[in-house]
């Protein structure tokens, strides 16, 4: 087979996106940031004051929004509905909400469909929660990303300082732990460790040693 798929799940901040994006240009495959869907749609759901405990109402929001995930020479940016949110659905009000998106069953399957369209007859690096579970259960590869809840806020802490944006570690700890006990605990899908993947724990690797760990899983299919 001339190409496969990778699967990377794991969860937040325990540096999927980043090891995901070096893999995929090394193997000259693309990306596809699956968070960054149910971001999209959370921030147009909070733009047009939607109940975010309304799924149906999401839902019909969703089915009339188009989201572009489009790979630029600065990175990855993504479009929803035509518009520029790469930098938007990072913020705060968002990153608070997202979960509360995500765990709605009838908003998950529309958004796996979309994932796994994208996906189709190419080669793929894909990250997320449920990629390995759900969005591509035959992937080749699967990858279960973890870090300690310290090490992951210490990251994300940094790179905020990085990027001069305001940043406290016990905020980011706190966000972090319950983003992961909403995406763990929910019934649609949960964030979850599947049975044929591969954990690896990145609390004391660098990024490098981590894309070198799975490109190792990849020489070996
Ligand atoms: O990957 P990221 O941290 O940007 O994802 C944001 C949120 O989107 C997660 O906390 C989770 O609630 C949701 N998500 C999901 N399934 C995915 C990817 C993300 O439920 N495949």
């Amino acid at each position: 087979k001339e190409y496969i798929a990778i699967a990377i799940d794991g969860p937040a901040a325990a540096g999927k996106s980043t090891v995901a994006k070096i893999i995929a240009e090394k193997l000259s495959y693309i990306y596809i940031d699956t968070g960054a869907m149910y971001r999209a749609l959370t921030l147009k759901a909070i733009n047009r004051n939607i109940d975010l405990e309304n799924d149906q109402a999401i839902l019909e929001e969703l089915m009339q929004t188009t989201i572009e995930l489009k790979q630029s020479e600065a990175g990855q940016i993504v479009l929803l509905d035509g518009k520029d949110v790469t930098d938007e659905i990072r913020f705060q009000n968002v990153t608070t909400k997202v979960s509360h998106v995500a765990k709605h069953a009838p908003i998950r399957e529309e958004m796996v469909r979309r994932q796994q369209e994208m996906a189709k007859n190419r080669g793929v690096v894909m990250d997320g929660r449920d990629i390995g579970t759900h969005v591509l259960p035959d992937a080749e590869v699967k990858i279960f990303l973890i870090a300690s809840v310290e090490e992951r806020a210490k990251r994300r802490h940094e790179e905020n300082i990085k990027k001069g944006i305001a940043s406290n570690m016990e905020d980011l700890k706190r966000e972090i732990e319950e983003r992961d006990r909403i995406d763990t605990n929910r019934e649609a899908s949960p964030l979850i460790k599947a049975k044929d993947a591969i954990e690896v724990d990145t609390t004391s690797l660098n990024i490098n040693e981590v894309a070198e760990r799975i490109l190792v899983e990849v020489s070996n299919i």
